[in-house]
């Protein structure tokens, strides 16, 4: 039998940082190894909120190469950019004659906006524009063009995923056919939380990150900031409520786990020590990574071969989908 499809999409809104590494990369490529597995770059989600176009391409060839350098093999993972798929342009469209304003107008994303102008006493509409509205039924175009049958994202996506479902549904049910696949989202795994510098959930909105590929140095500097508690060098310390020591234990062995917990309930261990502990244990895992990263941002034309291959591929499968869509319909 085939293996079933697992697709997501990766919006280039930020730099990547450990949240997106440990609650997306990571249990994306696991994922890719079961199922056969398509994954793509969301530029045009991300036109939504980037409206400078040197920090959109920044931002692409920066979530690129951090999923290549990951471990992302473009020979085993359709690895493409939206953009380069024109097909989901005009499947869009297609879904549109079939999606309710309604449901649209349920949708969290564009409800959250709605309900803080509210809050504020600012017209409902303030500062959205029709991507937003909409913004579920490219995503849809995006799965139901490459016959998902996975959908692997963080849980606020959740009703995105129901919403593609719910327009594929609505489609085979009106031709009687089943056109499209109904996409089912995954969410174990996905948007594991990993704590920020403040120890609250890392978010580029909480301004709280640690960037998953920035210069040793500065990543030392960057770990030196987590948030501790005042205690002195020599009191000991709980490892289970400290912020340094959940970020350790993303990155170490059981053993290394067990050692630094026990410094840290003998005492006499300082806070500068656990985080340079921290740092050094990280760096060695991230540099092998960060090393094949700098190599594909010196030189971007390797990133673009890879998504121009991904996007020849991309469009054997959706021109197909497209013809076959466009005749069913009786375009
Ligand atoms: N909306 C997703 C996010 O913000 C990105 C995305 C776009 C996506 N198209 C998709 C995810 C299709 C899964 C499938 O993270």
């Amino acid at each position: 039998m085939d293996k079933k499809i697992s697709l997501t999409g990766i919006k280039p809104t930020g730099i990547p940082h450990l949240g997106n590494y440990f609650g997306a990369i990571k249990p994306a490529l696991q994922l890719a190894q079961k199922y056969e597995a398509r994954y793509f770059i969301a530029d045009y989600h991300a036109l939504n909120t980037i409206k400078n176009p040197r920090e959109l391409r920044d931002l692409t060839y920066e979530v690129a190469a951090a999923w290549l350098s990951c471990g992302l093999d473009p020979e085993k993972v359709l690895f493409y950019r939206q953009s380069d798929v024109p097909e989901t342009f005009e499947l869009s469209v297609i879904l549109t004659a079939f999606t309710s304003k309604g449901l649209m107008n349920r949708s969290h994303a564009y409800k959250s906006v709605v309900d803080a102008n509210k809050e504020k006493g600012a017209d409902p509409d303030h500062n959205i524009n029709m991507g937003l509205f909409t913004y579920p039924i490219l995503m849809a175009a995006d799965i139901l063009l490459f016959d998902s049958d996975f959908v692997p994202v963080g849980r606020d996506q959740k009703q995105h995923v129901e919403i593609a479902a719910d327009i594929a549904q609505t489609i085979n049910s009106n031709y009687k056919k089943q056109l499209f696949t109904i996409p089912e989202g995954v969410y174990d795994g996905v948007n594991e939380t990993v704590l920020g510098l403040d120890g609250r959930k890392m978010s580029k909105s909480y301004d709280n990150t640690i960037p998953l590929f920035i210069p040793e140095k500065q990543l030392r500097k960057i770990l030196m900031k987590i948030v501790t508690n005042s205690q002195e060098v020599s009191e000991a310390k709980v490892p289970e409520t400290c912020n340094v020591f959940a970020i350790y234990k993303l990155f170490a062995s059981q053993e290394q786990q067990n050692a630094l917990a026990a410094k840290y309930r003998s005492g006499g261990m300082g806070w500068g020590e656990a985080k340079q502990e921290l740092f050094e244990t990280m760096n060695a895992v991230i540099k092998p990574m960060r090393d094949i990263y700098d190599d594909l941002m010196a030189d971007k034309s390797k990133i673009d071969k890879i998504l121009a291959l991904g996007a020849q591929k991309a469009r054997e499968i959706s021109s197909k989908k497209i013809a076959f869509l466009r005749r069913e319909i009786g375009i």
